[in-house]
């Protein structure tokens, strides 16, 4: 077999083949090459073997990239985050509901300038990418100029990138609600210039029931039902207060989720952010319904939301995927998201191993966001996306790196221990998007 390759890359790989439904099965399924070789050709995949096999693939001695001591996993996805939040992250003091009024929706506002997104959307992928995070679902705010700016931003580096303006008609200041009409509308010429162009997907975004009426909803379910390739993107159950006051909103339904099912916004590509007070119906209904959730435990923790069921959303068989939740989560970056997502396992009794947080944030992120057959490992064909590592760059990383006896190991110490400064080059589209040594990114 011959492999056809633009690029080859040499370093240490490890990716998760397969997804898997418990640690034990996505322990089967990772791969881990100590010194191998990744065959690109352009933005494709096209091979990956150890080194004594891939070397005589080579057009001449020579022709690749030397990364040895460098460790490539698959680029982190993101199945939540809120780009016009960055420039409020770490707000002091409050919980979900009264965060909302006092942090966020003043500085979502802003989003009304074009300008003003423009410049917040470069920031903010450059953000994702020195953070080695190359797929992300992403709110905007109300305003279509939020969205006309990210995509921009996003098609102009060649991420994939699923996004949606926010819809919301109640609860909300006058600045940010719109009628079912207009967000109908908006939505749906923002559908019929972006999505399935390139790399980039839209999602029907209404920002939460509360915030949402039954005409609201219903415009998202027509919008659905027109557009049924779409994604789904909404928050649910992250906070007592707030599932109290859905149950006050909507008490005709038996349950939070049950709102949503209502208007047929349940399904494949349907993500819902957080899941920490489900009953069990709404757990049933998930799986039923093949929807995924975003767990997203630095905001969870930091808004003293709760801690979310991480063995109950396995044993349930409910698609999951990481996701950082910027502004309210407290990081861009996917490895200290994964340490706070193995404290609020462990606080729960249930030991998130290195293999299934790698898991989480690469293949089953991708998995949730049903993009699996595109991203999240080197498998012959995806896109080329990933992140080259340096596996240990503090002193005090490189002490445990030192003792630590396998690549499980030193994975688990890179989640625990490691941040930006552990990420050396972002490839996008088989092209390097950031390098750290350069501090450069090409938005
Ligand atoms: N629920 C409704 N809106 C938001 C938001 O912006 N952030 C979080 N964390 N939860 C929400
Ligand atoms: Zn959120």
């Amino acid at each position: 077999m011959v492999v056809n390759y633009t690029q080859a890359l040499r370093a240490e790989f490890f990716d998760i083949t397969r997804p898997g439904a418990s640690a034990q099965e996505l322990a089967a399924h990772a791969r881990h090459i100590e010194d191998g070789l990744l065959f690109l050709n352009g933005g494709t995949v096209t091979g990956l073997m150890p080194w004594e096999e891939g070397r005589s693939q080579l057009l001449h001695d020579g022709d690749y990239l030397d990364f040895r001591g460098r460790l490539i996993i698959p680029g982190f996805v993101d199945t939540h985050l809120h780009y016009p939040q960055t420039e409020m992250i770490g707000a002091y003091g409050e919980q979900l509901l009264e965060w909302l009024q006092a942090y966020t929706f003043p500085v979502e506002g802003q989003y009304v300038s074009h300008d003003h997104a423009a410049r917040m959307s470069a920031f903010f992928l450059s953000q994702l990418l020195s953070n080695g995070t190359t797929t992300a679902l992403v709110f905007g705010t109300v305003h279509p100029q939020s969205v006309n700016a990210l995509f921009s931003a996003a098609e102009r580096v060649g991420m994939r990138m699923i996004a949606g303006k926010v819809m919301m008609d109640r609860n909300a200041p006058d600045y940010l609600t719109e009628t079912p009409e207009q967000s109908y509308r908006q939505t749906r010429d923002l559908i019929l210039r972006w999505h399935r162009r390139g790399r980039l997907n839209y999602a029907l975004t209404p920002r939460f029931a509360p915030t949402s009426s039954p005409e609201l909803l219903g415009a998202v379910q027509k919008l659905r039902e027109e557009f049924p390739d779409t994604w789904l993107h909404t928050h649910l159950s992250e906070n007592s207060d707030e599932v109290a006051w859905v149950k006050s909103l909507w008490p005709e339904h038996d349950s939070y989720l049950g709102v949503y099912h209502h208007y047929n916004l349940t399904g494949r590509r349907s993500v819902f952010a957080h899941g920490i007070h489900l009953q069990e119906c709404e757990w049933d209904c998930l799986h039923r319904t093949d929807s995924s959730l975003a767990f997203c435990p630095t905001s969870n923790l930091f808004l003293g939301s709760g801690l979310f069921n991480l063995k109950k959303c396995r044993e349930k068989g409910v698609r999951m995927g990481i996701g950082t939740d910027v502004g309210a989560g407290t990081t861009f970056n996917m490895l200290q998201t994964l340490a706070e997502a193995y404290k609020v396992a462990q606080l729960q009794s249930y030991r998130l191993c290195a293999s299934e947080a790698f898991y989480h944030a690469t293949l089953g992120g991708a998995h949730a966001l049903d993009l699996d057959d595109k991203i999240g490992n080197f498998q012959t064909g995806k896109e080329a996306d990933f992140v080259v590592l340096d596996p240990a760059v503090t002193a005090l990383q490189k002490l445990r790196y030192a003792n630590s006896r396998d690549i499980y190991e030193r994975l688990f110490m890179l989640m625990t221990l490691g941040d930006d400064r552990n990420i050396w080059q972002t490839w996008v589209d088989g092209k390097c998007v950031w390098r750290r040594d350069a501090l450069e990114v090409a938005v």
